[in-house]
């Protein structure tokens, strides 16, 4: 029977890193998957990190099953961070840990499917996850282009894509730090949209991966926040992964916020089942390590300071860049006005094989880079090699 399966191809974004890790070359650069890297192009696990694991080997005193919300403490703490601490507290909001941000998104979207969406809005270029997810729960997805050349949103992509939409198909937003563009949305441009979700009865689901990486925590949560002021029902997958750097633990929330308490709980009841019916129950450790954090102030203040670090170095990298103006053909004024850790360069696959190849520089095949890959060392470098092949 297995004889029938046909191979799929690896995932092109994680194959990067193997080709990286095989590169003998001592000044590749790896602009690949993304994970931040300090200024020595290390992804160090974080000092708030350390000390709660630490506290927490001291304290744990049992392993056993938790149950399907994992760690009850990890998801309400998180709340004020995600929603604001002035968010309602009415049980219109009821959450639940999932195996990464990942997990989330998925369940997001089997909820929309369960709740009667048949087709998923997304701007595009996106995460190329996102379309295996919606493929694998057959939704359809209904594209439509996210940024314009000049680095600004296509608004008018957006706007059309919702007037044309039905009532009862679900959008797939970034909340902040779009993967792989970098364009956000401005405040005004928020507005406008949830204004048109609500206005169209689309469900929104909004993937917020990276918070705190683009131009704040309160920040970095104002999309969602207009979202809320707008639609009574909205859907939020989280991902912890980035912004307290537990990558490889999987750590990530879901929430739903429905127009009533009952509503709320019964929509829960169908992520619950789920997820049963497909992780059981998610990974305990970095939810616990988490939860120990912001329970917390002193840690708290240093898992905050420790996000700002990184903030800072992703936008003095983006500065850095955009004060070269132009690499060859490739305008890199735009990055200073972007977020986050990603950017996507007008670069053909062939110029990204041969970046990779004659000069060391490991990018995602469409032209996305991780910012945070370079340092004040590498910039030169890579400016170098992105004129010669686009030159
Ligand atoms: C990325 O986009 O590089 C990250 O979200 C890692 C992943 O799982 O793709």
């Amino acid at each position: 029977m297995l004889d029938q399966l046909t191979q799929q191809p690896a995932d092109a974004l994680l194959a990067i890193i193997k080709l990286f890790n095989a590169d003998a070359r001592q000044d590749k650069i790896d602009l690949g998957v993304g994970v931040y890297r300090t200024a020595d192009g290390a992804t160090p696990v974080f000092r708030a990190i350390k000390a709660a694991e630490k506290r927490l080997w001291e304290t744990q005193d049992s392993k056993g099953y938790l149950g399907l919300v994992g760690d009850e403490g990890f998801v309400t703490r998180l709340m004020p961070y995600v929603f604001g601490a002035d968010h309602p507290a009415d049980g219109r909001i009821a959450g639940m840990q999932t195996p990464g941000g990942t997990g989330a998104v998925r369940l997001g979207a089997a909820i929309a499917k369960a709740a009667g969406a048949t087709r998923m809005l997304i701007g595009t270029p996106s995460w190329p996850n996102h379309a295996q997810i919606l493929g694998d729960l057959d939704l359809e997805m209904v594209g439509f282009n996210h940024a314009n050349t000049d680095g600004s949103a296509d608004m008018d992509a957006i706007r059309s894509a919702l007037r044309s939409a039905n009532a009862g198909d679900a959008i797939l937003l970034h909340g902040c730090c779009h993967n792989p563009t970098g364009v956000d949305y401005t405040p005004a441009e928020w507005d406008e949209i949830a204004a048109l979700i609500a206005q169209r009865g689309v469900l929104p689901l909004v993937d917020v991966a990276y918070q705190g990486l683009g131009n704040g925590m309160a920040e970095d949560r104002l999309g969602l926040k207009a979202v809320m002021a707008h639609c009574d029902e909205v859907l939020v997958a989280y991902s912890c992964d980035k912004n307290f750097g537990v990558y490889r633990d999987r750590v990530g929330a879901f929430y739903v916020v429905g127009k009533n308490a009952d509503d709320t709980n019964r929509a829960m009841s169908n992520a619950f089942a789920l997820a049963r019916a497909s992780w059981s129950m998610p990974p305990d450790h970095g939810g616990a390590a988490i939860r120990i954090i912001l329970e917390d102030e002193a840690l708290t203040a240093d898992w905050l300071a420790e996000v700002e670090e990184m903030r800072d170095r992703i936008n003095a990298v983006r500065a850095k860049l955009a004060e070269a103006v132009k690499a060859g053909s490739v305008d890199l004024t735009p990055l200073a006005r972007q977020n986050g850790m990603f950017a996507t360069l007008p670069v053909s696959p062939e110029q990204v094989k041969q970046l990779r190849e004659e000069h060391g520089v490991y990018m995602a095949g469409s032209g996305r880079i991780n910012v945070a890959g370079l340092t004040t060392n590498n910039i030169p470098k890579f400016i170098h090699a992105l004129a010669d092949v686009t030159g």
